[in-house]
């Protein structure tokens, strides 16, 4: 027996619906919004994350899945959407199409990460990326989709926590501070983090092992001019939105190319830690990896957590998890002619699909009774039965599954068109 490695799953029905039902209503969304989709490849040049993501990330450090292939190229799985479309764009010269450049994606991540509830080695993203425009109203609008997103999925208690990392000009000042803060505190830092601080001190306000802990007593980060309006009216413009959120200028994420806006979405409905989604502004990343200097914003979500999410808030409702199922489910059984009756089955079915209404069979085979159990489970609403009488007549005999009524005799060419009727 070989199973599933660890922290990659199978998404099974009714999850595997719940997830096209989150993906469908986030690109009802997108559309309002003004984005189109980009597909991006699963494998990518390591180098392309290096670059992007930040060499003194987690994700770069230690959650890549990384090889080289039979021709000896370094290669990794996407761990994030960002640099993919990032590269995408600067290929494609997407900067003169003349359009809005707004991209969302639906697509998995692969992050070597210890797997637990809602953090897996294989997740799902649904991802927005707004570039070209440096505007406050641009950040605003990117918080305030993924907030619509999120409430029309049906999650609550939803926290929206924004601070702002200023820019390289904020940064300078800071990062002398901050280093001199952490020096000072160098022998309480893990290992890991004693080892980046020189190369991005920022990190170690992330850390999953000392970031809360040093966020409390660290120096905040003052804003230039610029960057402070910028923040000012990216919080005016999210109260205009109606959109309830928490400045929270301890918050740093955990990639390297984010500057000024950035974010983070929980939800306490069942009291867990992670956040469900998150993004900010990168205005210097696109001209970092050679592309045209202009500024972009985004967030991810993960949709494994958002699901989770969905099921405890419907369970907690009362609300079944029966996923889809059968409108009708059709019986063939007639011991002195089986064949004849499963060819009539065989029909049946054509006909009820081709006329829009949902349909299965178990065995035409197996006995009435075996048939009728298999019915019952499918959850169907209406059995439609071949036997005996049925198969000289030229009938069908409708049961109805749910108000176990009285059965009724149609006539097989008219089962399509008054089934439809009571489809509809
Ligand atoms: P991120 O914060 O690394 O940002 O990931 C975004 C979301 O992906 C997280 O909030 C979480 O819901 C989900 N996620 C991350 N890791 C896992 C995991 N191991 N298992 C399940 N879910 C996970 C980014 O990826 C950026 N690219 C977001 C962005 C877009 N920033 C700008 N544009």
């Amino acid at each position: 027996m070989i199973n599933a490695l660890r922290g990659f799953r199978d998404i099974l029905p009714p999850d595997s619906e719940m997830f096209a039902e989150i993906e469908g209503k986030a690109r009802e969304i997108f559309g309002l919004y003004g984005y189109r989709e980009l597909r991006i490849p699963t494998l990518e040049k390591k180098e392309l994350f290096i670059k992007s993501t930040g060499t003194t990330t987690d994700i770069v450090q230690k959650e890549m899945y990384a090889f080289s292939d039979a021709g000896g190229r370094e290669i990794a799985c996407r761990p994030e959407g960002t640099p993919g479309i990032a590269r995408a764009y600067i290929e494609h010269n997407l900067n003169q199409s003349g359009r809005n450049s707004k991209f969302f994606y639906v697509a998995n991540m692969f992050r070597a990460e210890r797997p637990q509830a809602g953090r897996y080695r294989e997740f799902e993203q649904i991802g927005a990326e707004n570039i070209g425009n440096a505007s406050p109203a641009a950040d605003a609008e990117t918080i305030a989709m993924l907030v619509s997103l999120l409430e029309k999925i049906g999650i609550k208690e939803l926290t929206v926590d924004i601070n702002s990392l200023g820019c390289a000009e904020c940064r300078k000042t800071y990062r002398e501070e901050l280093l001199q803060f952490l020096r000072q505190h160098k022998e309480t830092l893990c290992e890991a983090c004693q080892g980046r601080i020189e190369l991005n001190p920022l990190r170690a306000l992330d850390c999953k092992i000392d970031g809360g802990r040093l966020a409390e007593t660290a120096p905040v980060m003052k804003l230039c001019p610029e960057c402070e309006k910028h923040f000012n009216q990216t919080q005016k413009l999210l109260g205009i939105a109606g959109i309830s959120f928490r400045v929270n200028r301890n918050l740093v994420r955990g990639l390297d190319y984010y500057t000024r806006t950035v974010f983070e979405v929980r939800s306490n409905a069942i009291g867990s830690q992670d956040a469900i989604a998150a993004g900010g502004r990168y205005d210097g990343l696109i001209k970092s990896m050679g592309g045209p200097d202009v500024p972009a914003i985004g967030w991810a979500m993960g949709v494994d957590r958002v699901a989770l999410l969905v099921n405890a808030a419907r369970e907690a409702a009362g609300i079944a998890k029966d996923g889809n199922t059968v409108r009708t489910f059709v019986l063939a059984s007639v011991k002195s002619a089986p064949e004849e009756a499963a060819t009539k089955g065989f029909m049946l079915l054509n006909m009820l699909r081709k006329a829009g209404i949902s349909a299965d069979f178990s065995n035409f085979e197996a006995s009435f009774k075996s048939q009728m159990r298999s019915a019952d489970k499918s959850g169907a609403d209406f059995a439609l039965i071949i036997g005996e009488d049925e198969l000289k007549n030229g009938t069908v005999s409708v049961k109805d599954l749910r108000n176990k009524s009285e059965q009724k005799q149609i006539r097989f060419e008219e089962v399509a068109d008054k089934l439809a009727i009571i489809n509809e």
